[in-house]
């Protein structure tokens, strides 16, 4: 009996879904499985609303950024009681035999539940911008995004040094600072700002104050949307939390650059990039990772192997324990944060 399959796409979207949908669709169309995609990630499947693949063309696909199946941060384990029977039973309504997950944090935590909690045959693919998975060495989209983050850097030095201004630029980031940390260091910046080493203003305007006096007459300051700015014994940062328990993100560049402008007499900007670090096409490194990551997934379903997840080790494709993604978040270690210490401001004793 021919094999059946589902996909689905879930959470923030990352350059490159479609190509790990590619990646997995060539493989298993080749091997005669029939593969069925469902809509806004697990939504989707709650929902039993599906999108077809036999004919789609995967060659034009694996350009293209953003997902052909759209993407939500819905999940099952929301509200388990109403939601889990719901998957459980599309899954059995399309008589699938396997279903593939791609996604971050959330979506492969909720395929590993419902692997160890229903034996519900999946297997995923991990994506995120953040790079904050634990059990692969890179998540497709990272670098596309990293690529975005260091030419706007880049492209902001030129007007920082017409107008000898500080600009201060938010990436995204809320637990880890991946990008902010590349880009930053891709682009020369003179300060960067990440989750992991939370920073005293008082010391990022001694160190801005320290290069002025050296002759700088602009600088460049990168901060990660999740970092932790302290000033006095107050938090700059919102501490307000979401209907998750999550920090609310997103506007801490926009405060340093006010207070750097206010403390130093130094004029400052900000600019926060925001979701343009997810949008548009993958460069190549991620497509063909992507594809890479998604044929890999493919093999995993036609050998039966469920509960696993595709992922980079060594430069090399192999594939690991969904459960070791999900146990813990991937933040910079200390080890890099070391390699560039002049980058990063010390802790400060926090
Ligand atoms: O997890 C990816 C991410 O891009 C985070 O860096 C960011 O905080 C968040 O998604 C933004 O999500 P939304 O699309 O819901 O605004």
């Amino acid at each position: 009996m021919t094999m059946r399959v589902g996909v689905l796409t879930g959470g923030g979207d990352a350059p490159g879904l479609n190509a790990a949908v590619c990646g997995l669709g060539r493989r298993l169309l080749a091997a005669g499985v029939e593969l069925l995609g469902f809509r806004d990630g697990w939504r989707g499947i709650i929902a039993d609303q599906t999108r077809s693949l036999q004919d789609a063309n995967f060659q034009h696909l694996l350009v293209h950024g953003g997902t052909l199946l759209g993407s939500s941060g819905d999940n099952p384990y929301r509200k388990p009681e109403r939601d889990v029977p719901k998957v459980l039973d599309t899954f059995r309504r399309h008589r699938l035999d396997a279903l593939v997950a791609i996604g971050g944090e959330g979506t492969l935590g909720a395929a590993d539940k419902l692997w160890r909690e229903h034996r519900l045959p999946v297997v995923g693919v991990p994506k995120t911008i953040d790079n904050d998975l634990e059990a692969t060495d890179f998540t497709f989209g990272f670098f596309s995004a990293v690529e975005v983050a260091t030419r706007a850097m880049d492209d902001l030095r030129s007007t920082a040094d017409s107008h000898g201004r500080v600009m201060v630029v938010e990436c995204m980031g809320r637990h880890a600072g991946w990008i902010t940390a590349y880009a930053g260091v891709a682009a020369g910046a003179e300060a960067i700002l990440v989750p992991e080493r939370p920073a005293h203003l008082e010391e990022v305007c001694q160190n801005l104050d320290r290069l002025r006096q050296a002759g700088a007459t602009s600088a460049l300051v990168a901060v990660a949307e999740g970092c932790r700015v302290h000033e006095g014994g107050s938090c700059l940062s919102s501490m307000e939390k979401d209907e998750f328990g999550e920090y609310k993100t997103g506007g801490v560049a926009q405060l340093l650059a006010r207070r750097i402008q206010a403390r130093l007499g130094w004029e400052a900007r900000h600019l926060v990039l925001g979701h343009l670090q997810r949008a548009g096409k993958p460069i190549a490194f991620d497509r063909i990772f992507a594809l890479r990551l998604g044929a890999r997934a493919a093999r995993l379903v036609l050998e039966k192997r469920f509960g696993f997840m595709a992922a980079m080790r060594a430069g090399e494709i192999v594939d690991v324990p969904l459960a070791d993604a999900v146990k813990a978040r991937k933040v910079l270690s200390d080890q890099f944060l070391d390699r560039y210490e002049s980058f990063f401001l010390p802790i400060g004793g926090l």
